[in-house]
């Protein structure tokens, strides 16, 4: 949808009032995958698909909005204790929430949101759309949140009212990124740089296996609890230490809490440290230039995530499998996992191989057509009029 049919929409459903259009990106990941939560390093950027949203406040206490995609109508008062049903405007109540808690004056007002993002594709289109409500609501009632308090915000809309106790990486992304720059983000600091991503003769791009996820309920709650099981477990073995997640902890200490810890969260701990240790070690590859490094990095995280971590399918494994078959430089699941997208690193002379074979293949296993992504790295929220 562009720009000028959002515009119009919210004209003939708001009855000729004009609002103001904001957009905020999905993301992608290199690498550092559930580190976020353990306090450790991601590598993410923004891309050129996000959520628009025009918003007008229209004096009342009342939130009409309609989301396009859904075709999807709600109202509810601002400030309801309970608010909408829907998934899709319980972000948007959320987040509205949670910008009055940080001191905006958000009263009632008019909506409508698109978006381009896949929805469960592991390219945080929820992100997009409580980044993009982040954004437009400090910016249409005057609010002086700091960009940072914006992805706070969209960070307790999941936990509070959407039930997934996610980390900082994807409502970071969204909200800082910028075109043609990865950014490498210490959770625990919360210092970021940003990296220019120019690799010559390589290409980015997804494979998204229509496996839709669902990152809500326990699957993903249950695997960031085993790391806090075995930060608390090790922090109980070391009292004069300040162990506050796994990023505190070494190799040593694991091999320790296994007297204490089940097998379980063991295993998954060993994923987290040995991904601290790879998104180091893509960092020097980068500085280098070496992307084969990089890409021997990304079929490493994806081993640990399909088998230590077990947040692959069936589906995801396969593409794996079909991208190291045709020689394709790097590829691994992409964000939390349980379906969604891999990302590849792939050599400008083989992407027309890879994604065809990736395709055909996919299709005649699954009996689904995968949709191939070309990664373009854009900018993070903004308002667009
Ligand atoms: C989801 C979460 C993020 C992060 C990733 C895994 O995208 O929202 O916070 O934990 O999974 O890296």
């Amino acid at each position: 949808m562009t720009k000028a049919e959002l515009l119009r929409i919210f004209t003939e459903r708001f009855s000729g009032t004009e609002g103001t259009i904001y957009a905020s990106p999905g993301r992608i990941n290199l690498i550092g995958e559930h580190t976020d939560y353990n306090g450790g390093f991601v590598f993410p950027g923004a891309v050129q698909q996000g959520i628009m949203a025009v918003i007008r406040p229209n004096n009342t206490s009342i939130v009409r909005a309609y989301s396009c995609d859904l075709n999807d109508y709600a109202e509810w008062v601002v400030d309801d204790p309970q608010g909408p049903e829907a998934t899709c405007f319980r972000f948007v109540y959320g987040v509205a929430r949670e910008l009055m808690e940080r001191g905006v004056a958000v009263k009632g007002f008019d909506t409508v949101f698109a978006g381009d993002v896949p929805l469960g594709a592991g390219m945080s289109s929820s992100a997009a759309l409580e980044s993009c409500f982040a954004f437009g609501l400090n910016d249409a009632f005057g609010g002086a949140v700091s960009k940072w308090d914006m992805v706070l915000a969209g960070q307790a809309t999941e936990h509070k009212y959407i039930g997934c106790n996610c980390g900082i990486m994807d409502q970071f992304a969204s909200v800082f990124g910028q075109a043609g720059k990865l950014m490498r983000l210490d959770c625990r600091s919360r210092e970021f740089e940003y990296f220019p991503f120019e690799p010559k003769g390589y290409r980015l791009v997804l494979v998204n296996s229509c496996v839709k996820h669902e990152l809500a309920g326990s699957p993903y709650n249950d695997r960031r609890r085993s790391c806090e099981n075995v930060a608390a477990a090790i922090q109980q073995l070391h009292p004069d230490r300040k162990i506050e997640t796994l990023r505190d902890c070494t190799w040593e200490d694991l091999e320790e809490a296994k007297a204490t810890c089940s097998a379980e969260d063991i295993q998954r701990a060993t994923f987290v440290l040995g991904e601290k240790d790879r998104v180091l070690a893509v960092c020097d590859a980068l500085v280098k230039g070496d992307y084969e490094e990089v890409g021997r990095q990304m079929y490493l995280t994806h081993q640990g995530l399909s088998k230590d971590y077990e947040v692959s399918c069936e589906e995801l494994d396969f593409l794996n499998d079909i991208a190291k078959e045709c020689g394709v430089t790097g590829s691994r699941i992409m964000g939390g996992g349980f379906g969604g997208c891999t990302i590849n690193l792939v050599k400008d002379e083989l992407y027309k191989a890879f994604t065809k074979r990736a395709v055909e293949a996919f299709e005649e296993r699954f009996h689904i057509t995968p949709k191939i992504i070309d990664v373009v790295i854009g900018d993070g929220s903004r308002k667009l009029n």
